[in-house]
C-alpha cells in the first residue's frame, strides 16, 4: 500500500491533540473519524477544529471552501469499531499504559490486517504498547507536537517489532499529511522528550533555587537561544501534570538521577496548577 492508498483514519481521543491530527488528516483529503467515548468532547473538539480553521482563512492561507471540504472530512464515534475499514488509527488519549494497550487489543480485532496503529504517546514505550496487539510489527510511534497544525515534526518511532514495510509507509503519510517525519528508536522519551524535558525540569531547578524570576528564565532562553517560547511558559503550554509524567519516565526507565523530577514542578501538579489549562501553572491565565 502506497501513502496515496491512506483514504480513512481514525483518531482515537478528541482532546487537544487528538483533533489537531483530526484536522491534519481532513486537510489532506483524508477522511477522519475522531472516536471518544465522551460525547462532549465531539463538540469541543469540533469546534476546536472550526476555530483553527478559521484562523488559517482569516490569515489569507486558506481558501473558505477549502476549511469547509476539510470540516467535511471529519465524522465523530463512540466505538473503536469504527476502526473497521480504516488504514490508520492513530490513538491519542490519555497517558496510561492499560488504557493504550486496551485499546490496541480492541483495535486488532476490528481494523484490518494492513491497517497500521499509531500511538500519538509522549513517553510510554511503543514496544509495550505492541505487545497487547495481534499484528505487533503493524505499531508504530506518530508522535506530533502541539499545536499540531503549526509544528512540522512528526517523531516516526520504530519499536522492537516494528517492520519497515510499518516504518516507510508512517513516514510517506507523515509527508502526505505536509508533515516533517524524523524516524528515532523506542527509548524513554525517545528524542524530542529526552532532550526538551529535562532542559524544562533544569528551568524549574533554576526557578526554585532562585537563579533568576520566571520571567527572567523565559527571556533568557527566547532571546538568548530563540526559543518561540521561554521553558516555564512552554511547560505551562504543554501541561506540568505532562511534563511530570515524562520526566518520572525518563527517572524510572533511564535509571539515572539526572532525570530527577524538580520538586518545584511535583509542588505545582499537587497544587493543581497544571499549567494554562488549568488557568494556572507557573504563571497565571485568569478565566
Ligand atoms: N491552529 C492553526 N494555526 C495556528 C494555531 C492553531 N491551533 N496556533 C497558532 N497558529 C498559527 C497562527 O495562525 C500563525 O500563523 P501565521 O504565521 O501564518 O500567521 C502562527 O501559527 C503563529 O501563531 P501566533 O502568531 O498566534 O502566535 P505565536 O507567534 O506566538 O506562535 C506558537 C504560537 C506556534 C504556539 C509558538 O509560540 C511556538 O512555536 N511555541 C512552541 C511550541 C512547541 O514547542 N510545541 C511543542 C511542545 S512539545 C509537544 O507537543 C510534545 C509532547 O510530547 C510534550
Amino acid at each position: 500500500m502506497s501513502a496515496g492508498a491512506f483514504s480513512r483514519a481514525v483518531v482515537v481521543g478528541a482532546g487537544t491533540m487528538g483533533s489537531g491530527i483530526a484536522q491534519v488528516f481532513a486537510a489532506a483529503g483524508i477522511d477522519v473519524t475522531v472516536c471518544d467515548v465522551a460525547v462532549a468532547q465531539h463538540e469541543r473538539a469540533l469546534a476546536g477544529i472550526q476555530r483553527s480553521l478559521d484562523r488559517l482563512v482569516q490569515r489569507g492561507t486558506l481558501a473558505a471552501e477549502a476549511r469547509d471540504a476539510t470540516l467535511g472530512r471529519v465524522s465523530f464515534a463512540t466505538d473503536v469499531g469504527s476502526a473497521e475499514g480504516a488504514d490508520v488509527l492513530v490513538e491519542a488519549i490519555v497517558e496510561q499504559v492499560e488504557a493504550k494497550q486496551a485499546l490496541f487489543r480492541a483495535a486488532s480485532r476490528v481494523a484490518p490486517e494492513e491497517t497500521i496503529l499509531a500511538s500519538n504517546t509522549s513517553s510510554i514505550s511503543i514496544t509495550t504498547l505492541a505487545a497487547a496487539a495481534t499484528r505487533p510489527e503493524r505499531v508504530v510511534g506518530m508522535h506530533f507536537f502541539n499545536p499540531v497544525p503549526v509544528m512540522s515534526l512528526v517523531e516516526v518511532v520504530r519499536g522492537h517489532l516494528t517492520d519497515n514495510d510499518t516504518v516507510g509507509r508512517t513516514v510517506a503519510l507523515a509527508e502526505r499529511l505536509g508533515k516533517s517525519p524524523v524516524v528515532v528508536n523506542d527509548f524513554p522519551g525517545f528524542v524530542s522528550n529526552r532532550i526538551l524535558l529535562p532542559m524544562l525540569n533544569e528551568a524549574f531547578f533554576a526557578l526554585m533555587e532562585g537563579v533568576a524570576e520566571k520571567e527572567a528564565i523565559d527571556r533568557v532562553m527566547k532571546l538568548g537561544m530563540n526559543h518561540p517560547m521561554g521553558p516555564l511558559e512552554l511547560a505551562d503550554f504543554i501541561g506540568l501534570d505532562v511534563c511530570l509524567d515524562i520526566m518520572e519516565v525518563l527517572h524510572r526507565d533511564l535509571g539515572d538521577d539526572k532525570y530527577r523530577p524538580c520538586p518545584l514542578l511535583r509542588r505545582l501538579v499537587a497544587a493543581g496548577r497544571l499549567g494554562r489549562k488549568t488557568g494556572a501553572g507557573v504563571y497565571e491565565y485568569g478565566q
